[in-house]
């Protein structure tokens, strides 16, 4: 079978299975990635392999180990068996399993370097759906899908040394801009996110500044 069936067939599974899904990780947040990703992708020079980067961008929520009790293997696992039915090549399997492990972030203090500029892309597509006015939204769809409370003063943000630590956090939904979403501006890998994300993370700082400002009107 040819590539780019394989992308219209990946992007057909991917939005059965995520269609309806409601912690914002739905099909909606994958088609914005899938869309972000072809566009960061045009804007670089270098050499890259499209595909790599579509088929990644597709199955990177595919399993999310949020939704599934912290376990990091099964999206990867997802995603092999579903190209592996494909017919997909396995030196494109192994590149986009390798993407979708890496993708996630996992603490303040934790790095997750991309090794490849297709990784870095999608990474970056990921990173800036995560804010500005949508990552706003997300973000308190998740608390809500999470139980957490939108805010608690007596709870301060913790700057996450460990995955661990990160995962197992029960903190309210504004120590999450804290604790990443207002880190993710300076964590961009392309030129082309860094100046999306710039304008994004303006928003979100006004928005948060608004927010406790309202909090405290009396
Ligand atoms: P990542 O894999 O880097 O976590 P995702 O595409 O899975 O990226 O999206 C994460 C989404 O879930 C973001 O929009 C983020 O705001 C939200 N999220 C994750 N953890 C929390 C949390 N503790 N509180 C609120 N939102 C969260
Ligand atoms: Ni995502």
């Amino acid at each position: 079978m040819h590539l780019p069936d394989h992308i219209t067939k990946t992007a057909e599974f991917v939005q059965k299975k995520l269609e309806g899904e409601s912690s914002g990780h739905d099909w909606w947040h994958t088609l914005r990635v899938w869309n972000m990703a072809k566009r960061l992708a045009g804007q670089t020079d270098a050499a890259y392999n499209i595909h790599v980067i579509e088929l990644s961008a597709l199955l990177h929520d595919i399993a999310d180990h949020k939704l599934h009790d912290g376990d990091v293997s099964i999206g990867p696992k997802t995603a092999r068996k579903w190209l592996e039915q494909l017919g997909v090549d396995e030196h494109i399997i192994q590149h986009v399993t390798d993407i979708i492990q890496n993708l996630s972030f996992k603490g303040a203090e934790v790095e997750t370097p991309m090794k490849t500029l297709e990784g870095k892309i999608v990474q970056d597509a990921d990173r800036l759906d995560a804010i500005g006015a949508i990552g706003i939204a997300r973000a308190f769809a998740y608390g809500g899908y999470k139980l957490r409370g939108l805010y608690n003063p007596n709870i301060p943000p913790t700057m996450h040394a460990s995955f661990e630590a990160y995962k197992n956090d029960q903190g309210h939904t504004i120590n999450h801009f804290y604790e990443k979403l207002f880190l993710l501006k300076d964590r961009m890998n392309t030129p082309m996110a860094k100046e999306i994300a710039k304008e994004r993370h303006l928003f979100m700082e006004e928005y948060i500044a608004r927010f406790l400002k309202e909090w405290d009107d009396k």
